[in-house]
């Protein structure tokens, strides 16, 4: 039997009691697997790799040893949430890695938006590598595989770093969630006692905000989009859109346009909105969402995020455009 594929006579978790008694299987099984070793797992705070580690510290507790790195691309407040969930509530063994400066540095100048996710990719590769190396039980790496990565990517999660390390740090896999759907492992996820921001958390692209702090990222427009980021979701959140809305967040553009401010002309950064409905993200259409709301959150921006002077809502549809901006 073909450990990547489903067995076609697996029920679909939609029950707690069936999530209970997957992760009572998984733990057996992980703890077998495992014996004595060490597992790495790099945690970025989505959705698949906060379910692992939580059933991972289920099976093994202090034996997994997360990793979580600090782009400097994540979303407000998004390191602080994994280090009180993870170090806080479920004890665990987190390493944390504050790289936001040798990421920066490495993007300086660089504009083309292929360029940026491999100098992203490549920079974690090295993070990564020099936490491994500081471990010498490691006998796995646990990854956040799920059943869509493998349908469209073959059996490892394309973002994910294992062919980038070196022989001497190739792991055994561990993918506990490998066969699961998104759903089921969101329902595993409440039953592990993960929060709800967490587990129901809206996609999140694996370079973060460097893919909507278009072109070559400068610090300031990248805390400016970060910024409007965090008003935009706090609005959202207290409209409670933020379970019907796919994707919602802002982009920052690499260019300036002229405003007037007390009487005095500026010229500053606008400020894109960008909401979506989608079932999978392959298709997506536009939220009709009141004026009202829409006036609220631009004033928001416009009062609190230094050097934005404009902003505008995307009402394209994908096709053609696509959710991300680059
Ligand atoms: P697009 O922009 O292609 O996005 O319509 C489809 C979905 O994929 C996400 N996305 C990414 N995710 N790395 C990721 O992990 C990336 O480089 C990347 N680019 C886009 C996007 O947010 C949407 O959910």
């Amino acid at each position: 039997m073909d450990p990547n594929r489903r067995p076609d006579d697996m029920l679909r978790i939609t029950t707690v009691k069936q999530a209970e008694d997957f992760i009572a299987e998984q733990v057996v099984r992980l703890q077998e697997q495992i014996a004595d070793r060490q597992v790495l797992l790099a945690l970025s705070g989505g959705v698949d790799s906060s379910v692992v580690a939580a059933l991972l510290i289920k099976a093994i507790g202090q034996q997994l040893v997360c990793v979580h790195v600090n782009t400097g691309l994540m979303r407000q407040g998004e390191s602080e949430e994994v280090i009180e969930v993870f170090r806080g509530q479920l004890s665990a063994n987190l390493v944390f890695v504050e790289a936001s400066e040798r990421f920066l540095d490495k993007l300086a100048g660089v504009s083309d938006p292929e360029q940026k996710r491999k100098v992203i990719g490549a920079e974690f590769i090295r993070v990564f590598e020099d936490e491994a190396r500081k471990l010498d039980n490691v006998g796995f790496l646990a990854q956040g595989t799920i059943y869509p990565d493998i349908l469209e990517s073959g059996p490892v999660k394309a973002h994910h770093n294992v062919g980038g390390l070196p022989d001497d740090l190739k792991f055994e896999l561990v993918e506990p969630v490998k066969l699961l759907y998104k759903d089921e492992v969101r329902i595993i996820g409440e039953a592990l006692g993960l929060p709800a921001s967490m587990v129901y958390r809206q996609p999140f692209p694996g370079p973060g905000l460097a893919v909507r702090c278009l072109g070559a990222i400068t610090r300031d427009r990248l805390e400016a989009v970060r910024a409007a980021d965090a008003i935009l979701r706090q609005e959202f959140s207290a409209a409670e859109y933020d379970r019907e809305i796919w994707q919602f967040f802002t982009i920052v553009p690499d260019f300036r346009t002229t405003g007037v401010r007390d009487g005095v002309r500026v010229y500053e950064w606008p400020v894109i909105i960008r909401a979506i409905l989608s079932v999978d993200a392959m298709e997506a259409s536009i939220p009709d969402l009141p004026m009202e709301f829409l006036q609220k959150v631009t004033k928001l921006i416009l009062d609190n995020v230094p050097g934005v002077c404009r902003v505008l809502y995307d009402i394209t549809p994908k096709p053609p455009g696509t959710i991300e901006w680059e």
